[in-house]
């Protein structure tokens, strides 16, 4: 690629790369007759400076995977590394160091402190890290997510547009290499969902940020560079440059071949 096209594709200049990795990735909750393989030997790589959705029916082990990817949740068997760091075998006090200085997250439920302000709630985890923002890219990211204005706001001050782009501008504001959402429209209409989903897309193209996005919806993985499709545990297909309509179709697959034995699960009934 020649240096001028780099230059008009900011986010292309950090691309490459792995942000996160898992090897033979397994999660079992319970045990015996009871135990639920929610993962099973999954390997995966996340790629730097890219928007990666990962999509399956409810209970294919979507948030698992997010959770175990992030240092959220311990594994069963598998490795798994952010960056060159491997995570797995980490202490608790190392992993919490670990997402606090080096992960973003947004929720479904937006996850605001209700008696801090916008701003408060943005710079919270970098308080608590004892870290001071970047002045420059705290300003860029408020700009880009449209929020100069509401700073002084409290969430219940704000709708629910508004405050999970509090929530996106607070996972923004630390760069951290990776940002997990799992549903992050999941509790906004659809209008709002899309504006959400707009300045993810702008945070990877424009700002060169890693984004992994958990969502049972079509039209929201239609933003992503990838989508990652999951059932039972395992990653069964992937997609490039994905259209709701592709996406749709390949959902519907998961209903012709798990329907028939009573399993199927409704891909649309949301994730769990
Ligand atoms: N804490 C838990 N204890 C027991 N089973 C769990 C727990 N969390 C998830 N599971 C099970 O693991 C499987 C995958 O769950 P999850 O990752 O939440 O799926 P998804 O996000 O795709 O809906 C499901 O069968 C779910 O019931
Ligand atoms: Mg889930």
């Amino acid at each position: 690629m020649s240096a001028s096209a780099a230059q008009h594709a900011p986010g292309l200049a950090r691309a490459g790369g792995i942000a996160a990795r898992a090897r033979g990735l397994t999660k079992a909750y319970g045990s015996g007759e009871t135990a639920v393989l929610a993962l099973d030997s999954v390997d995966v790589d996340i790629v730097r400076g890219r928007f990666t959705a990962v999509m399956g029916p409810s209970g294919s082990g979507k948030s698992t995977l997010m959770h175990c990817l992030a240092g959220l949740d311990t594994v069963s068997a598998g490795r798994v590394w952010l960056g060159d760091t491997e995570i797995t075998g980490l202490r608790e006090r190392e992993l919490t160091r670990l997402r606090r200085d080096r992960i973003g997250f947004m929720f479904q439920s937006f996850n605001l402190v209700p008696t801090l302000n916008a701003l408060e709630n943005i710079t919270l985890p970098m308080d608590i890290a004892g870290r001071k923002p970047d002045g420059e890219w705290l300003d860029q990211v408020i700009d880009a997510l449209g929020l100069r204005d509401r700073l002084a706001h409290r969430p219940s001050q704000l709708s629910g547009g508004q405050q999970q782009r509090v929530a996106c501008a607070r996972a923004l504001t630390s760069r951290p290499e990776l940002i997990f959402a799992d549903e992050p429209t999941g509790n906004l209409d659809s209008r709002t969902g899309l504006e959400v989903l707009g300045f993810l897309r702008q945070a990877v193209d424009a700002l060169g940020q890693t984004v992994v996005m958990v969502t049972h919806d079509p039209g929201a993985a239609a933003h992503s560079d990838l989508v990652l499709f999951l059932a039972d545990g395992r990653i069964v297909d992937e997609m490039a440059r994905p259209t709701a309509k592709a996406v749709l179709e390949r959902m519907k697959r998961f209903d012709v071949i798990r329907g028939p034995s009573g399993e199927g699960r409704d891909p649309a009934a949301g994730g769990g």
